[in-house]
């Protein structure tokens, strides 16, 4: 990202961003179809990527096939709005000997430079590495704990 053409970038959230890679795992521009009563965009729908994003970064740690356990402690600190560019953050907090443990951080690129960014939602989620059977089994490339 070139620092040097963003407009609004709140310190708490270029330290937090440091934290993750710099590549977000997905990025999607966010239309009218994704919008709730109040205008505003669906929760689940942030809900569904962040799921999407979670599960790749614990498909890579994990070394296989990998199920959503639990989602926990989504904070959808801001509004998400038509038009924003929505980037999914991940990063692996924590592994098991079957499970791995993520967390994503949401950001929003508002404008049409995509000059402001905003934090929209922060959370963690478990997922289960499985067999070809769905149950769960080990993790074949953990390297944190
Ligand atoms: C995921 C699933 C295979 C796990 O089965 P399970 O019988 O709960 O498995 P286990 O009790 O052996 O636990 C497996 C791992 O999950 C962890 N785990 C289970 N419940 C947990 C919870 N509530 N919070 C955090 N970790 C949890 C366990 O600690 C264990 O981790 P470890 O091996 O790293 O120590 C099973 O619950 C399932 O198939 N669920 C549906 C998944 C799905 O379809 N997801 C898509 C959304 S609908």
């Amino acid at each position: 990202m070139e620092l040097d053409n963003i407009k609004y970038f709140p310190p708490e959230l270029c330290e937090e961003m440091t934290k993750f890679s710099r590549e977000p795992m997905i990025r999607a521009v966010m239309l009218p179809k994704a919008t709730n009563a109040l205008g505003f965009i669906f929760g689940g729908v942030i809900l569904s990527e962040f799921d999407l994003a979670a599960s790749e970064e614990a498909m890579a740690v994990a070394g296989r096939r990998v199920v959503t356990k639990l989602i926990k402690e989504v904070d959808f600190v801001a509004p998400v709005q038509v038009g924003d560019w929505v980037s999914y953050y991940a990063r692996t907090l924590s592994t098991g000997r079957t499970s791995v443990t993520v967390e994503v951080l949401v950001v929003a690129h508002r404008g049409v430079g995509r000059d402001r960014l905003y934090k929209v939602a922060r959370g963690e989620a478990v997922f289960v590495a499985v067999d070809d059977e769905g149950y769960p089994a080990p993790l074949l490339n953990a390297s944190k704990s």
